[in-house]
């Protein structure tokens, strides 16, 4: 993406790509839409794609993908054991992050399910900048304890402080000097995804990373996001200014000892892995590779979505690509802010985050104003998002609700997927909603795993409020869709 100046004053992100693969899309009355998202639920991951427009639930495993990409996968190498494709791979981690040794896994959670049940005992204290539902479910499900130790700034929705994301580091090495010997690793989840893809800066990164060693505890980058955050250390970052995208990779990771990620979100392809600098750390988690994922020369991925990662991580490499995605969100970010739409600000990396808090007031936090909005934009607009609050939380283990620092709508900007105007359409279908919030009531369960309950969890509106929103929205666009 090029910072063009256009003649007309207007500030519009430029794509550095053509389109030369698309996929149809379908957009469904709003009948449909509110008959789709009951028959879900009323949660988004329940709905099928032949009732979304537009797919702004993640940006996991659903990035447009290269040309250079997708010729590389032609050339992947099947073989059980001993895969060439393994030893690509492999070496682009090394090129990249300095890691001699690489466990692959078949997504990033699988490489946390291998790190957790490497390190974490019972009252283990894992200390983060922020969690992530499936890392916490982990180490949780290991009778481990997760302490957040953020800035307090991160969960100001409102801000401009550029990194949001960072450790309080005060508050680490407090940590660190009275419990240390029963905390097996720090994680550094460079950047956050709970909190609005908001970034870490390289010389906090490096702060935290040292604070741990000199405790004698391990650090573990949690790197799926870490596309995005090099974007904004090296757009945001004074310290980083004259490093480049690949000395600033390596500047974080030499400061790691274990670097994992989900392949999903970086590299643009399907997978995921752990890389590692010392053999001794390797050799502690190699077998559960076998175990659980697949022989350690693929890991249970496709040796075709390898070597797609292997090309994805090269491109990470190149501002082009990768200022796409936070280009784009600024875009609309600032777009709603203009009409008056509750965000989170600054802008973050991977997507926009309407905060639910702001928009729905009205609606209490034990009837999910972040799951409600979910339904109502997708009934507004055909547009999926994903909830990021209260109901993305687990219960505390007496069963009472934990009641999320932040209630927050994610909608996700899956790389060089949509265009401008998809992305506009959805700021008016946004903004329309806005102007009709009174209408949007809350949720309750009918239907409640007990764990990671987001994905499979069944509502229903505690009042008939999307039957009003649907005669609203046919008063004011009449027959359009
Ligand atoms: N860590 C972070 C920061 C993530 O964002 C994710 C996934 C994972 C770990 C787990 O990786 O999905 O490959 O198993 N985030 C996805 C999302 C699910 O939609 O934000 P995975």
């Amino acid at each position: 993406m090029a910072e063009i100046h256009f003649h007309n004053g207007e500030q519009l992100p430029l794509e550095l790509h053509k389109v030369r693969i698309v996929q149809k899309l379908d957009l469904q009355p709003v009948e449909r839409r509110a008959e789709a998202i009951s028959e879900a639920g009323f949660n988004t991951f329940l709905l099928f794609n032949k009732d979304i427009f537009l797919d702004m639930l993640t940006d996991s495993g659903v990035n447009a993908m290269s040309d250079r990409q997708l010729a590389s996968m032609m050339i992947a190498d099947d073989s059980y054991a001993g895969s060439a494709t393994f030893t690509r791979l492999t070496e682009k981690l090394k090129e990249i992050f300095g890691t001699e040794y690489f466990l692959p896994s078949h997504q990033g959670r699988a490489a946390e399910n291998i790190i957790a049940m490497t390190f974490v005992r019972p009252g283990s204290i894992i200390p983060m900048n922020y969690h992530f539902t499936t890392t916490k479910a982990h180490i949780t499900r290991l009778g481990g304890i997760v302490e957040e130790l953020l800035v307090d700034e991160g969960v100001k929705i409102e801000s401009n402080y550029p990194f949001k994301g960072n450790f309080d580091l005060d508050k680490l090495e407090r940590l660190l000097a009275e419990k240390h010997d029963i905390i097996p690793f720090i994680r550094i989840e460079a950047g956050t995804n709970l909190i609005g893809g908001q970034p870490l800066s390289l010389e906090n990164i490096e702060k935290s990373a040292d604070i741990a060693h000199r405790y004698g505890v391990l650090t573990v980058l949690d790197a799926s996001l870490l596309q995005d955050n090099l974007y904004f250390i090296k757009t945001r970052e004074e310290y980083a200014k004259d490093l480049s995208l690949r000395e600033i990779t390596r500047r974080i990771s030499e400061k790691m000892d274990i670097i994992y990620f989900s392949g999903r979100k970086l590299g643009f392809a399907r997978g995921g892995g752990i890389s590692i600098h010392s053999k001794e750390l390797y050799l502690r988690m190699r077998e559960l590779v076998p175990m659980f994922e697949g022989f350690l020369t693929y890991g249970g991925m496709s040796v075709r979505e390898m070597e797609a990662m292997t090309v994805g991580l090269d491109e990470t490499m190149d501002m082009d690509v990768i200022s796409q995605g936070p280009l784009f969100i600024k875009y609309m970010t600032d777009e709603l802010i203009r009409n008056n739409v509750p965000v989170v600000t600054p802008p973050g990396g991977l997507g926009c985050h309407l905060d639910a808090s702001r928009f729905i007031p009205h609606v209490r936090q034990e009837e999910y104003p972040a799951g409600a909005l979910a339904a109502a934009v997708y009934i507004a607009g055909g547009i999926r998002g994903m909830e990021r609050g209260t109901i993305s939380e687990q219960r505390e283990p007496d069963g009472s609700e934990h009641l999320a620092a932040v209630e927050l709508l994610r909608l996700a900007m899956p790389r060089r997927v949509f265009t401008l105007s998809q992305v506009k359409y959805a700021i008016d279908r946004i903004t329309w909603l806005y102007e009709n919030r009174n209408l949007i009531g809350g949720l309750r369960f009918v239907e409640e795993p007990s764990s990671l309950r987001f994905f499979f969890g069944r509502l229903e509106p505690v009042s008939p409020w999307p039957e009003k929103l649907i005669a609203a929205f046919r008063r004011d666009f009449g027959d359009s869709l």
